[in-house]
């Protein structure tokens, strides 16, 4: 027997649910006014399939999602013909959508259809509950494959280490040597992306992207609106405008905004929140949302993680246990940037102290180091401009674009490394 739900606000819900109760092995279990209602149905494992409306209050791909997460069919309902409702569904992520109209057998073939495959997806997770697949390619996408980009994620500890300085060095420095990427803005707690880039305040950014996600309205034309290009082959969502707007960005809207951001450009960077831990006060609760979502989604899709730290001794004692914490979140093997590094902070030959430090205390080794550059970064921050744009030959330019260019298995072209010498020779000259 398959139980079935149906929360359907029209007049002619009671001419499909009569309809359903007509087909043998099948009944209709509970007529639910509201999602809310809905929910608690499926969570309390009263239903085999919910059919919902494109129109129910509330509906979005989080609670589509959710609901198929609890191994429930969740079933689309339309009047006959109405094709605006059905695209809606599905792109909420629902495949089956139903009508009145349709006869016995029609009815028995898709509940029973979406019922059984539900089953089985179900079965299946639980075989194979390994983590997303990595991308594993160098950012260059063949002719007659979609794009599928590479997700980078850019995370640190509290206390400001450089995690927005590192996210957008990177990602300019990238598109600047030719590997077109989009820097998404997913600090829940401070935003600064836009602002850093001299983008309007208002720019709707990430909060728009994930609104119309849930709405199921979000496809690659409208997350390509809502990331304008700043610089050539640069784009840029921003972040939430004002940090107690976090509850808008949900954890499923975030999935499919990074889904799509993979479809709009070889190289996808996250500038993200510093804080993973579990919001355990709302755990009881799951239909709430997580302020830290945001961040531990982010880093189960990504494919590579650059975990940025400061180079005095509080940071570098944040960035162990920052380092120490992800190895209960699933994430990608950590690559650690030391930024900010100077002798001042930590002694003479500060990169081989920190070195010998990390690894001793945490085993870290491989580090990427960012000089202390003030100069610099304050010079870009005041113009809302990037390192390349402001002061194309710092110290901290050079590192970024050194680590951009590694990441993507890229050379930094022959003429700009001669450039380089050439200025170097030049300041060293002017001593
Ligand atoms: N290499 C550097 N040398 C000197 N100052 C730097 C360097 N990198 C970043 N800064 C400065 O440190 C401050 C914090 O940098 P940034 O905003 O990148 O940190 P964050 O980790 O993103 O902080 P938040 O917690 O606010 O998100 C800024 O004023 C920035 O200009
Ligand atoms: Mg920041």
């Amino acid at each position: 027997m398959i139980d079935v739900l149906v929360a359907v606000g029209h007049g002619w819900e009671s001419r499909l649910v009569t309809a359903i109760d007509e087909v043998p092995g099948v009944r209709v279990a509970r007529r639910c006014p509201d999602l809310a209602d809905l929910l608690a149905a499926v969570a309390a494992g009263h239903g085999d399939v919910a059919i919902v409306s494109a129109d129910l209050r509330g509906v979005g791909r989080d609670a589509v999602a959710r609901m198929s997460g609890d191994g429930v069919a969740v079933v689309g309902a339309s009047a006959e013909g109405d094709e605006p409702s059905e695209r809606v569904l599905r792109q909420l992520g629902v495949e089956t959508v139903v009508h009145p109209g349709l006869d016995r057998d029609e009815l028995r073939e898709r509940l029973g259809t979406a019922a059984r495959s539900t089953a089985r997806r179900a079965d299946e997770t639980q075989v194979d509950a390994g983590g997303p697949g990595g991308v594993g390619d160098d950012g260059k996408v063949a002719d007659d494959e979609p794009v599928r980009g590479r997700v980078v994620a850019v995370w640190g500890p509290t206390g400001a280490p450089g995690r927005t300085t590192v996210a957008v060095g990177v990602a300019s420095e990238a598109a600047a040597l030719g590997v077109p990427t989009v820097l998404l803005d997913l600090d829940t707690y401070g935003a600064s992306v836009a602002q850093a880039l001299s983008m309007l305040d208002e720019s709707p950014g990430i909060a728009a992207a994930a609104r119309a996600s849930e709405l199921g309205t979000l496809d690659l034309v409208s997350l390509a609106r809502l990331a304008p290009e700043v610089a050539p082959g640069l784009r840029v969502v921003s972040g939430v405008v004002s940090p107690q707007r976090w509850p808008e960005l949900r954890a499923s809207a975030v999935e499919q905004v990074l889904e799509l951001a993979r479809g709009l450009a070889p190289l996808v960077v996250l500038d993200l929140g510093f804080c993973v831990e579990e919001d355990e006060e709302l755990s009881y609760d799951t239909a709430a949302p997580r302020r830290n979502a945001t961040t531990l989604t982010a880093l189960a899709v990504a494919d590579d993680l650059l975990v940025v730290g400061a180079g005095d001794p509080v940071g570098l004692q944040r960035l162990v246990r920052a380092v120490q914490s992800l190895a209960s979140v699933p994430s990608p093997q950590p690559r650690t940037v030391v930024n900010k590094v100077r002798a001042a902070a930590v002694g003479p030959d500060p990169r081989r102290r920190i070195s010998e430090s990390l690894e001793r205390f945490a085993g870290l080794t491989g580090l990427v180091f960012v000089p202390d550059d003030p100069a610099a970064t304050d010079a870009a921050m005041l113009a809302g401009a990037t390192l390349a744009e402001s002061a194309p030959s710092s110290p901290a330019r050079l590192a970024l674009r050194a680590l951009a260019a590694d990441l993507l298995d890229v050379e930094v072209p022959r003429a700009e490394r001669h450039e380089r010498r050439g200025l170097r020779r030049a300041r060293t000259r002017s001593r």
